[in-house]
């Protein structure tokens, strides 16, 4: 394997490498702080190493230790968006192969993208302040100070001190009372013994309980929110990850939990090992958004155990994982689904490439991020394209000789970080010795899946359970010129998924409804009392796409519950074309609600 260069960090990891982390932190509630010691054991890979240089974002540096001793250090101007390198000097020029332990003294400040502080009064029951880490992709620097890379992994031992409960990307050794401290904080410790990469780490502190959710899993929540949560993963998490460990090789990290958060958390879900964080949308009482959590589980094989070495591949991550995703799906409801949810999948992608321009940069499936915030490369193509080029060569190679490569893979990168060039190697390598697999990858045009911007060939998928949805939209074009009437019972048995498309569809006509007609099908349909953010978001859209200014107020109102960016960027972008005044508006009023990530991202999108 070549060595992995990563454009988004600032650290010498080819110098130095992570071999084990220790953070030692306390949560200052008050100042909305983290700060105690992070401690980096590294190894020198060449003779005479004159410097570290880490990664940091807006943290303050109090002392640097260099086994123990305190040593000289300097921070670096910022370069954006990487934030400032930290020099530490090398007295002694080490040798390679030397381990040194480098321990840093610090706070996190006010400007922490990686954090979000609430005031108990931005929590649900308003009893308790609240806070969570998000350090995928390049955030964890502005939480301790690291090798902020992917292609960077080290075990973790971590120790976390906070007067309200605390969970962390590790297995839980306990809690116990921490002497010199303010009365009722304790010292939370985690072990984390597969190595990982600093993206995976995170922590949320605040009114937290837990349920158990299947034999190796728990679900934690706010206490009033704990029996709803229970009820909607309960059945599924633990088929989801014996499905998946079929197909890849049996669950390593021990426990499978989730932490539902509060509404503010800007994703859908986020794979921190043993302990996923999920959104609130996610509990709709019905049990259609578990997909999420079938996605987050996969993660655990695809991009924790393996890699991406660079977020240039993150196609790796994210295109895997919603393959395996798919196929649990599928084992789980019957393969019409894997279908049924690559085209929805499909029309992300699509708009997504719309929406760059279809010979973007980051419409390749290795895109080029010199220079550049992996956040803003962030949407649903590596996702899509991601997904599309693996099915396309489990079609290739035929799925009873895909399924064998999948566990193959997966073992050869354990542990690992690697590129796409690995992954093609690996996979020639793997057929090399059958005659008829390795001819038909020989039909592969490489250059043009990796760099080819825009999007692939559409497979054939089977469209039986879209067709519906296909036709009762086609009823809604014409609604002026026909007899249509619609009423509850056209939707009636209906899954989600199957609204979500249909709705999706009328987004998609080339001439908007009419505000009337939208009056019509919330009438007919009830869509705004749904309590499923895939579905009112979906409405509301249609709403704004048909300029019905009857529904400008109601989309606020969701903007400020909702902080999931894939809600809330489309509905403020629609918004802001109906009624910028309202959505500025909208936008200053919500600002402190919203997760720092998300913040950024709706002040770009509205260019403000
Ligand atoms: N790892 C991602 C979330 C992420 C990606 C955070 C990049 C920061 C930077 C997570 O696994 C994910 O893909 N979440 C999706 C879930 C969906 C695909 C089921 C989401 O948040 O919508
Ligand atoms: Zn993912």
């Amino acid at each position: 394997m070549a060595p992995i260069t990563d454009p988004n960090t600032l650290a010498n990891h080819h110098s130095v490498v992570t071999e084990y982390t220790t953070i030692d932190v306390a949560l200052d509630f008050k100042a909305s702080s983290v700060s105690g010691d992070a401690t980096l054991k590294l190894k020198v890979l060449k003779d005479g190493v004159g410097e570290v240089v880490l990664d940091t974002s807006y943290l303050d540096i109090k002392c640097v230790a260099i086994d123990g001793k305190e040593t000289t250090w300097k921070l670096d101007d910022r370069k954006e968006p990487y934030g400032s390198a930290l020099r530490i000097t090398l007295t002694n020029k080490p040798k390679a192969g030397d381990s040194i332990d480098v321990m840093i003294s610090y706070s996190t400040t006010e400007k922490c993208t990686a954090l979000q502080w609430m005031t108990p009064d931005q929590t649900s029951n308003k009893k308790h302040p609240y806070m969570f880490s998000q350090c995928q992709a390049i955030h964890a620097r502005s939480l301790y100070p690291c090798q902020d890379t992917p292609a960077v992994k080290s075990p973790f031992t971590i120790s976390i001190r906070s007067p309200l409960p605390v969970v962390a990307s590790g297995l839980s050794t306990g809690s116990k009372k921490f002497q010199a401290g303010t009365p009722g904080t304790l010292v939370y410790t985690f072990q984390q013994d597969i190595p990982i990469p600093s993206y995976l780490f995170a922590v949320a502190s605040g009114d937290i309980a837990s349920a158990s959710i299947g034999p190796r899993s728990m679900v934690y929540a706010g206490p009033e929110e704990l029996l709803k949560c229970k009820t909607e993963l309960e059945g599924d998490t633990e088929k989801f990850i014996q499905i998946a460990e079929k197909l890849v090789y049996p669950y390593p990290w021990t426990t499978y939990s989730v932490l539902i958060l509060p509404p503010s958390f800007p994703y859908g879900g986020m794979e921190n090992p043993n302990i996923t964080f999920a959104t609130p949308t996610i509990i709709s009482g019905d049990k259609s958004n578990v997909d999420v959590i079938a996605h987050e589980l996969a993660h655990s094989w695809s991009g924790n155990l393996v890699s991406n070495g660079s977020w240039e591949h993150f196609w790796l991550n994210e295109g895997w994982t919603v393959y395996i995703e798919r196929r649990i799906q599928a084992a789980l409801h019957g393969p019409q689904y894997f279908d049924f949810s690559s085209i929805i999948g499909w029309k992300a992608f699509r708009e997504s490439v719309e929406l760059f321009g279809a010979d973007h940069e980051f419409t390749k499936l290795i895109v080029d991020l010199k220079d550049k915030d992996p956040d803003d490369a962030f949407s649903s193509i590596p996702y899509e394209k991601g997904f599309n080029f693996l099915y396309y060569l489990d079609r290739l190679v035929g799925r009873e000789k895909w399924d064998k490569f999948i566990p193959h893979y997966f073992k050869k990168f354990h542990q690992k970080s690697l590129t796409s060039f690995d992954f093609k190697d690996t996979l020639l390598e793997y057929f090399s010795s059958d005659a008829e697999a390795a001819a038909a990858l020989k039909t592969v045009d490489w250059e043009e899946k990796f760099y080819g911007p825009g999007l692939p060939p559409k497979p054939d998928f089977d469209t039986t359970l879209v067709d519906v949805c296909y036709l009762l939209a086609d009823c809604w074009k014409s609604i002026e010129t026909t007899q249509f009437e619609p009423k509850p019972s056209d939707i009636a048995d209906w899954g989600s998924g199957q609204l979500v498309v249909f709705l999706e569809a009328i987004t998609d006509f080339e001439k908007p409804l009419t505000p009337a007609v939208v009056e019509k099908m919330k009438d007919a349909y009830k869509f705004l009392d749904s309590e499923n953010a895939e579905i009112l978001s979906r409405f509301l859209t249609v709403a704004l796409k048909a300029k019905d200014e009857k529904l400008y107020a109601r989309t606020a109102e969701a903007l400020g519950q909702w902080g999931r960016m894939k809600f809330v960027r489309p509905l403020f972008r629609l918004l802001n074309d109906c009624d910028r005044e309202l959505a500025v508006a909208t936008f200053k009023k919500n600002d402190n609600f919203y997760h720092p990530i998300c913040r950024e991202a709706v002040r770009k999108d509205l260019k403000l």
